[in-house]
């Protein structure tokens, strides 16, 4: 049976600052993609970089990286002035979709449903961000997050679930230091927790293929033993994917 590749996915958020830092920050990276073998890299600038780092990405051959989006619009075409429609994006594999840092400027579950059902018929591969503010110890963030797992994915039907990939960054370890980041038992914890709101919704068949990936202040030190003694699938790295050098090490070290 051929095995799944590690995704690690490159969050760039609103940096860097101009386009030319851009390219040389993914040049950079692709350099450091050439000879991993079980790692699927995903870089998501700013959508204004997309094109020029599709140019650099499609010159340069044996590629191992795919770029994405940070975020997209649920309708079309229209009067929406500001957003992107999912069909603008699709030359892109991936969306990276509810975002903490989205959902903290007024994003709510119901609007990244939408979203996702729209990336969702246009082809793209969702990156479902959830994750709680805080842990307390009755266990009320485990029903935040069936709730949000739950009404983010909407009413998405069972054929799109190839397309989910769930994203668990709790915010309380967003930006933070190494110590910060989760311990790989929590992480490996809550995942099977995901898993168990997704044989919920769906059946345990499907959930068992839905990947699930950890952010949270990952870096090149702890990145290895999150996929290892967490269990998961994949990585999404804020802070050290804008760092070709470090972030070649984050790769070669989970490969
Ligand atoms: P950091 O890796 O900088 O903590 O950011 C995590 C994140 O929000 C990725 O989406």
């Amino acid at each position: 049976m051929k095995k799944n590749k590690i995704l690690v996915v490159g969050n760039w958020k609103m940096n860097p600052e101009n386009v030319s830092s851009a390219l040389t920050i993914f040049k950079d990276i692709k350099k450091e993609t050439k000879a991993l073998k079980n790692t699927q890299v995903v870089i998501c600038p700013p959508y204004v970089y997309l094109s020029d780092l599709e140019k650099v990405n499609s010159g340069l051959a044996s590629s191992a990286v795919i770029l994405g989006a940070q975020d997209m619009f649920w309708e079309k075409s229209g009067s929406y002035t500001g957003e992107i429609s999912g069909g603008m994006l699709s030359g892109e594999g991936y969306v990276i979709l509810g975002h903490s840092e989205r959902r903290e400027l007024g994003e709510t579950d119901e609007v990244v449903a939408k979203k996702v059902s729209s990336a969702s018929k246009v082809g793209l591969k969702t990156i479902l961000c959830i994750g709680e503010k805080e842990r307390d110890l009755h266990g009320d963030y485990l029903h935040f997050l069936r709730g949000q797992i739950i009404n983010s994915l909407g009413k998405l039907p069972k054929r799109f679930l190839t397309k989910i990939i769930i994203a668990y960054e709790p915010l309380w370890a967003i930006g933070k230091g190494e110590e910060e980041a989760m311990k790989p038992g929590d992480i490996y914890e809550t995942s099977i927790f995901i898993k168990k709101v997704l044989t919920e919704i769906y059946d345990q068949k499907v959930a068992i293929t839905v990947p699930i990936i950890y952010g949270g202040s990952v870096n090149h030190n702890n990145a290895r033993e999150m996929i290892i003694s967490g269990q998961i699938q994949g990585l999404l790295v804020g802070r050290e994917s804008l760092n070709a050098r470090k972030f070649g090490e984050l790769l070669k070290n989970v490969d």
